[in-house]
């Protein structure tokens, strides 16, 4: 396990394929989505390729393996387009293992032909040869690779170590790193509707199960006390929670803190925790005086996420998961809630992943997920959280937030249909000014995207506050 945050976030991000498959183009807009730089190993090899190629492709492979491994082992964390050939190293296998998450670009051939068929590339001058290595690398590709990609948001999934596929908690024993013991954290709902399903899928593995209260009662010290004490696991095992964004939020913050940080593996089984509450590392339990006051940031070595557990998701819970997934989609500018089960999932998981990569500790662009929360927050207080659901607030908060933005409510209106809530009005100003102390700073959604920190005048934050209220 490398890195700090338990997942392997201070690996390079290496990008695999067969020529035509991308990564030149790739490496790029996925440095951008993560926040690094992107390193075109073609590029740095300072050599003319063709003309070395043409004196055999041992004397190119010589200079490009130990270039590739140098940057491999020396620079910052980047992204790495790699030469398609490179991989037949020895060193530069051994070079990705210890210091990348692999990720192999899964293009077809005939996609890769097309597209350098015209070039001067020196192994692609014939199409029979070109599909006859084809053949021969791909295994070799998928031995190596970490994580297989189609596109951008499955290469920033993969560098979160987040697994998005339908059938993926049948796959969960070789799905959590390594092959030590697993202790099973579940909701006691879900524990009888998937609970058997994640203990055969981690056969051997399982060393224990453990249950935590459903709802807002798992984030309690009561319920963490009982939890430490029933773990037995030693300090190779790995802690997987079965659950929705409550089991995720306390089991991830009893992972975070027993024997000083196990290894966690998030399967989350809500909308709220497979688009939200499994993404990003932050972890936590309530207070009597509030909610999430105590928690730490401990990023699951892999989360795995099958959206056909959704299917057994009561109506309620799916509408409180599709508020965060329209902030999501007005965040990213993309109508992700038009999407069916699998990719709006993908792609709203995908959306978080890059935001939280590239400010893992929240000091700055995360504050864009708390779009429209500083007045979802003030409702729920006001109203004692009871009777008005976070989903609820939060679809209010987006149409406060969208009006101060000089934006169009209407696909806010017509997707989540948010109803003023019966709550007093002085209660519901007074908690929003205690959640926000100094000036009133909120998350606004421009016109080239969301802004946050955005000094707004209290008469207009409680004027459309007063708007929400029945
Ligand atoms: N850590 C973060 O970044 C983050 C982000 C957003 C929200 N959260 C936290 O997430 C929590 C809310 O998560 P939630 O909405 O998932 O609530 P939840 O965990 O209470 O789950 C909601 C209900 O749905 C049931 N359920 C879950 N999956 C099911 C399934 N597949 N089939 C049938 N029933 C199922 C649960 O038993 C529960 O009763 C809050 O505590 C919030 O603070 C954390």
């Amino acid at each position: 396990m490398a890195g700090v945050h338990g997942a392997d976030l201070n690996k390079h991000i290496a990008l695999i394929g067969f020529m035509g498959a991308g990564k030149s183009t790739m490496a790029p807009i996925v440095a951008e989505r993560l926040g690094r730089a992107a390193i075109d190993v073609d590029d740095e090899l300072g050599v003319d390729i063709p003309a070395l190629f043409a004196q055999g492709e041992e004397a190119f492979r010589a200079v490009e393996a130990p270039r590739t491994v140098a940057l491999l082992a020396g620079t910052e964390p980047a992204v790495l387009a790699l030469g398609g050939g490179s991989i037949k190293s020895d060193e530069v296998r051994d070079a990705l293992g210890r210091y990348a998450v692999t990720v192999l670009l899964d293009v077809d051939v005939d996609t890769c032909w097309e597209r350098v068929k015209a070039s001067d590339r020196p192994l692609a001058q014939d199409e029979a040869a070109f599909r006859r290595l084809n053949d021969e690398r791909r295994p070799l590709y998928g031995g190596l690779a970490d994580a297989v990609a189609r596109d951008v948001d499955d290469v920033v999934l993969a560098a979160a170590g987040v697994h998005v596929g339908r059938g993926s908690l049948g796959k969960l024993g070789s799905l959590v790193p390594g092959d030590g013991a697993v202790a099973l954290v579940s909701d006691a709902h879900v524990a009888g509707i998937h609970g058997m399903d994640a203990q055969l899928a981690l056969g051997p593995r399982l060393a224990e199960t453990h249950e935590l209260p459903s709802g807002e009662e798992a984030k309690t010290l009561l319920s963490l006390d009982r939890l430490w004490q029933g773990l037995r696991l030693g300090r190779s095992g790995t802690i997987a929670a079965l659950g929705g964004g409550t089991t995720t939020d306390a089991a991830g913050y009893a992972a975070s803190a027993y024997l000083r940080g196990v290894p966690w593996v998030p399967v989350p089984t809500s909308l709220v925790g497979q688009v939200d509450a499994a993404i990003g590392g932050k972890t936590g339990i309530d207070l009597p005086q509030g909610k999430n006051l105590v928690g730490a940031f401990h990023w699951p070595v892999r989360t795995v996420i099958d959206p056909a557990l959704l299917e057994t998701l009561p109506e309620a819970q799916r509408r409180e998961g599709m508020s965060e997934v329209v902030k999501t989609g007005l965040l990213a500018g993309e109508p992700f809630w038009d999407l069916g089960d699998d990719e709006l999932v993908r792609r709203c998981a995908a959306f978080k992943a890059g935001v939280c990569l590239r400010d893992p500790h929240d000091h700055g662009e995360r504050k864009m997920l708390n779009l429209g929360h500083t007045f979802a927050h003030a409702l729920e207080a006001a109203a004692g959280y009871e009777g008005v659901t976070h989903g609820r607030a939060v679809a209010l908060g987006l149409l406060a937030a969208l009006r101060l933005s000089g934006r169009d409510v209407d696909q806010v209106e017509e997707l989540l249909r948010p109803e003023p809530v019966p709550v007093d009005r002085d209660r519901a100003w007074e908690a929003l000014l205690r959640d926000k102390k100094g000036p009133l700073r909120l998350v606004l959604l421009g016109k080239d995207g969301p802004r946050w920190d955005v000094e707004v005048p209290a008469d207009e934050v409680r004027h459309e506050l007063d708007r929400l209220i029945a």
